[in-house]
């Protein structure tokens, strides 16, 4: 287990303007504007979306950056899935997505700072990897390669080069293969009766 203070510790630090903490409820709204305007109206066709559909992300794993003046200016959020199967048995890993910055305060390191705290957050966790879709030179300086995503597969289109993987501790990846299913809580409990 990693104690989370060495895990934290080399994070690299945003200007004191910006905050990066845990979403809370009250963020939805500028959150899903955020991601309007960044990916535009399509992004709900991804097949990421399948995978998130009606599930509540990962347990602590939704954060956000904003500014001293409480505007939601970053977000990103990761979702339990099974990365495929290895030996007939699932492998537990999460998806994460999206990731997006206010695009009047892109190239300040905003991105970098959510992925660097998200990564160390599902490692403290105990999670063993994370899956995405994205532009591998943006993903691989966090440590993500299409090598380690190379057997697995999206449940809709994808593009094979922007599928990507990164292990946290046991090359749980390894020997992974197939479709990442989601695996998450529903979003909603169905009422009884
Ligand atoms: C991609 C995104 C999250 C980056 O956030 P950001 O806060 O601007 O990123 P950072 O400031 O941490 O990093 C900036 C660096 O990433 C690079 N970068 C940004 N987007 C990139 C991309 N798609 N491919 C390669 N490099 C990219 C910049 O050129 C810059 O490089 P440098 O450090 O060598 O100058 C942001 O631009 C965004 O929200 N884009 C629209 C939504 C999106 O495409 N999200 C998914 C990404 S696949």
């Amino acid at each position: 287990m990693f104690a989370r203070s060495q895990l934290f510790a080399d994070l690299p630090f945003l200007p004191p303007a910006f905050a990066l903490r845990a979403e809370t409820a009250s963020d939805e709204a500028a959150r899903e504007a955020l991601l309007d305007a960044a990916m535009g109206p399509n992004r709900r066709r991804k097949s990421s979306e399948a995978i998130r559909r009606d599930r509540l992300p990962a347990e602590g794993l939704s954060l956000v950056v904003e500014s001293d003046q409480g505007e939601l200016l970053g977000t990103v959020r990761l979702w339990n899935v099974s990365a495929g199967t290895r030996a007939g048995e699932d492998v537990p890993a999460l998806l994460l997505g999206p990731l997006a910055v206010s695009a009047r305060c892109e190239g300040l390191g905003i991105g970098s700072a959510l992925m660097r705290r998200a990564i160390a957050e599902s490692r403290w966790r105990g999670h063993g990897a994370i899956v995405l879709v994205g532009d591998a030179p943006y993903y691989e300086r966090f440590g993500f390669s299409a090598e380690a995503a190379a057997r697995l597969s999206m449940p809709g289109p994808f593009e094979r080069h922007r599928l990507l993987g990164l292990t946290l501790r046991d090359d749980v990846l390894a020997g992974a293969s197939g479709l990442i299913v989601p695996t998450g809580r529903p979003a909603e409990i169905p009422s009884a009766g």
